[in-house]
């Protein structure tokens, strides 16, 4: 590895049975906030996103709508799952998709690698599979003869196909997560994969026959490639997996891998915490230094999914609340790694308490006062203020529970900043001050240190919200009179009296407007 390793984070790829819904941008806005603020810190940052493409499930859905599933996949991608990561302004590097001829090509080679070195054999598999998940069953996983998860009848598959010998990793994968707890968090996911390694994990299926919408197995192409062993290669081959070091690719690969984290729905963590580390373990290539797996919305205390007419629409909820509070709520609302309900009620009271009056009056009450006391220009600098050292303590916090994936921690950090400034203004009563000419340089340092405030929360806030901060950033003439916020760093926004006297205040646009009533 060398010293200036991107840090790489992946959302796992994205079935096209269907259009997006609040549970997939869940994982995907999370994904977005953590790498804007590793970026923010001044990292070399390498965010991936994609979609998963092959298998039983997206085929059936393209046939049922009278497509073929490449031109179903396109269609999907094109006009649902890239324009809504758009609308939700997520900045990810590269967007993947799992029948690009890049990731098929290192598909075929990493399995036939594994095949030379005596990982692979044939042998019968017979046993139920649910489409829904993708997945191989046990009889005890199963209710009623169907899946828990999606409620619908397994299917029962009976094959000559490929085997990968996932058992003899198994000793090795216990070491891993006993010793080294963080590359497995939160505890409780960690504690449920160790307790299925040690109930004992059979060798694993890796191709099908029956049907033809995957990767040819390169040595048998009447066989395609299971689905979940070629999505799970999506993370090292969009990164250049196996190629030559010297070329552009091997170079990317270097430069990235190995992955720092896997976020994924807890549905898909022993996938990613058994299946994956052990087909990079058998290719002797590091595996990613951390899974973490959040928890599920979940609507009526079921698992939002679309198949159970449950999924919500990201656009419901932005058209109505706007595209940086849906960021926000999610993430302050349920603590990362638990399950939680999606209420219209709450998002309306937060948004309400919390988005408009808490920072989106502070900074409209500011630029107003600065606007009518002092000529729209921002008052001297101040050495200090009582506000500085709990910024300073804000910072630190922040930092540390956005870096530990608690973004709940992080962003009541953050809000509890803006609390304080508001109340900071409130004893002040700069509108008090104001009617007493003796007091001017009171009432400017009142407003400076104000002002200073709204300057370091633009910049917190950045990553969670980008469009509103930039607004206020903009309002504060900070664009100008310190340069663009993307370029502002962590590190630096405690450092007391950045913005300089008579940077021009704008009263801009409010930052969150009365919600309409519905
Ligand atoms: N294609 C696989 C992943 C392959 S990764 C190599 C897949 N796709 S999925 O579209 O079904 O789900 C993708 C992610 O969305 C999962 O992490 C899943 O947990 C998440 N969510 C789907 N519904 C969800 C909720 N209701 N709530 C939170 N996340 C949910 O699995």
């Amino acid at each position: 590895m060398s010293a200036t390793k991107d840090f790489y984070l992946s959302t796992p790829i994205y079935y096209v049975n269907d259009a997006p819904h609040i549970g997939h941008a869940y994982t995907t806005v999370a994904g977005d906030v953590l790498t804007r603020w590793h970026r923010q810190k001044g990292e070399g940052v390498w965010f991936l996103t994609g979609t998963d493409e092959h298998g039983q499930k997206v085929m059936n859905t393209a046939e049922k709508n009278g497509s073929t599933p490449q031109a179903w996949c396109d269609r999907l991608v094109e006009e649902e799952w890239k324009p809504n990561w758009h609308h939700l302004n997520i900045a990810n590097d590269d967007f993947i998709r799992t029948t690009e001829e890049r990731h098929m090509v290192r598909v075929q080679n990493f399995l036939q690698g594994l095949k030379d070195q005596g990982f692979i054999y044939s042998a019968k598999y017979e046993g139920p599979y649910c489409i829904g998940c993708e997945e191989f069953k046990l009889p005890g996983d199963l209710v009623n003869n169907a899946c828990p998860v999606h409620s619908i009848p397994v299917e029962m598959v009976s094959e000559e196909n490929w085997f990968f010998k996932l058992s003899a990793f198994v000793p090795q994968l216990i070491e891993r997560y006993r010793n080294h707890p963080e590359t497995c968090e939160p505890a409780s996911a960690r504690n449920e994969v160790l307790s299925f390694l040690e109930g004992g994990v059979t060798d694993l299926s890796i191709s099908r026959s029956t049907f033809d919408w995957g990767i040819p197995v390169p040595w048998d192409t009447k066989q395609v490639i299971y689905v979940w062993f070629d999505a799970l290669l999506n993370y090292a081959t969009a990164v250049g997996l196996g190629d030559d070091p010297d070329s552009e690719g091997g170079k990317k690969f270097a430069k990235t891998w190995p992955a720092d984290v896997h976020l994924v729905g807890k549905d898909i963590l022993r996938f990613h915490a058994v299946i994956w580390p052990a087909m990079l373990m058998a290719a002797g290539i590091d595996v990613p230094k951390k899974i973490f797996a959040h928890g599920w919305l979940l609507v009526g205390g079921e698992k939002m999914s679309k198949s159970k007419l449950t999924g919500i629409a990201p656009r419901d909820i932005t058209d109505h609340f706007g595209v940086d509070a849906f960021r926000y709520y999610f993430l302050r609302a349920i603590p990362f790694g638990t399950d939680g309900s999606f209420s219209w009620e709450d998002m309306g009271a937060r948004y309400t308490s919390e988005l408009a009056n808490d920072f989106g009056n502070l900074a409209s009450r500011l630029t107003a006062m600065i606007e009518k006391y002092c000529g729209g220009l921002i008052p001297a600098p101040t050495q200090s203020s009582t506000l500085a050292p709990t910024l300073a303590a804000t910072v630190t916090a922040a930092d540390a529970a956005i870096c530990a994936l608690d973004f709940q921690g992080g962003i009541n950090s953050i809000m509890e900043f803006c609390k304080r400034v508001n109340g900071y203004v409130t004893e002040n009563e700069p509108w008090a001050i104001a009617k007493d000419d003796s007091r001017k340089a009171e009432l400017e340092d009142v407003l400076y240190n104000t002002a200073e405030s709204l300057r370091a929360l633009a910049v917190l806030l950045h990553p969670i919200m980008p469009e509103t901060s930039e607004k206020l950033w903009f309002s504060l003439g900070a664009d100008i009179s310190i340069g663009e916020i993307s370029a502002q760093r962590i590190s630096d926004v405690a450092n007391w009296g950045q913005l300089p006297e008579g940077s021009a205040v704008t009263k801009g646009a409010v930052l969150f407007p009365r919600l309409e009533e519905k």
